[in-house]
């Protein structure tokens, strides 16, 4: 069984002091709440203290972004020796606003990918489709491009990434993909997973969905059979709204831990 996994994506939000008392506030929702991975993502800045804001709970710290080399003159990244130092064990990387401001490509994503792998990070990739793409038809050759080019060749570190399916136009929008949307473009990235993977790998890797996903859709969004989790932007910015997301994974994990037949 896959164990869920929900994410923070802070993005540009919270000063240091700022994030610290959020997951302060997260830690108190979430006392007793296990069964659920659990992630925070705030600005680089705020990693410091955002670690020891987390330390002694199971919530695990994430960046939003990571360079592909170790160290040298680029101005402006971060390397993953620095994330791993500040104790960051998560990274979000190709998230559409990087590709869409900041000329992130399937190559750069591929390159970080590979870095965050090689220095035990758990990389958070995301791949989606915009309006414009889905609209004329394209969402399928979009994302298995991004599938293809962005993680290819990663060995038996290919069972360690999460993927995040983020359809552009529903990011920030309030507009979700439907339940059996979402369900539709998880399944097409697991299918391109398993040909680009070996054996059962594909099966092992979790697929968030992320894009205006709230505390009243998110059982629906999480009891589709291959969304895993989620990346969530807006809604990860109130301890409360955050923490009822993680909680709808929780009471879904149970209920089919119950359903299943003993031994299986
Ligand atoms: P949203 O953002 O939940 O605010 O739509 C999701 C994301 O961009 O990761």
């Amino acid at each position: 069984m896959r164990t869920k996994i929900i994410a923070g994506n802070w993005k540009m939000n919270k000063t240091a002091s700022e994030a610290a008392a959020l997951i302060e506030e997260i830690r108190a929702e979430l006392e007793g709440v296990i069964g659920v991975e659990v992630v925070v993502c705030p600005p680089a800045v705020a990693l410091k203290d955002a670690a020891a804001a987390v330390k002694g709970s199971a919530i695990g710290l994430g960046a939003q972004n990571v360079h592909w080399d170790e160290s040298g003159a680029f101005t402006g990244e971060i390397s993953a020796a620095m994330l791993k130092d500040l104790g960051v064990k998560y990274v979000i990387i190709g998230h559409s606003e990087r590709r869409q401001y900041f000329g992130e490509t399937n190559e750069t994503v591929h390159k970080r990918t590979k870095a965050a792998l090689a220095a035990g990070l758990t990389p958070l990739v995301c791949v989606g489709e915009t309006l414009e793409e889905r609209d004329s038809g394209q969402m399928e050759s979009v994302v298995t491009k991004q599938i293809r080019e962005g993680l290819a060749d990663l060995g038996d570190d290919f069972t360690r990434i999460v993927v995040a399916y983020e359809p552009v136009w529903a990011i920030g929008t309030g507009r979700t993909a439907t339940p059996a949307q979402a369900q539709e473009a998880h399944a097409l990235i697991r299918r391109t997973l398993a040909e680009i993977s070996s054996g059962d790998m594909a099966n092992t890797v979790r697929i968030q969905y992320g894009g205006s996903m709230k505390p009243d859709n998110a059982v629906e969004l999480l009891s589709q059979p291959d969304i895993d989790g989620g990346l969530i932007g807006g809604a990860a910015l109130q301890a409360a709204s955050f923490a009822a997301i993680v909680k709808a994974g929780v009471s879904l994990d149970a209920g089919f831990r119950v359903q299943r037949p003993a031994g299986s």
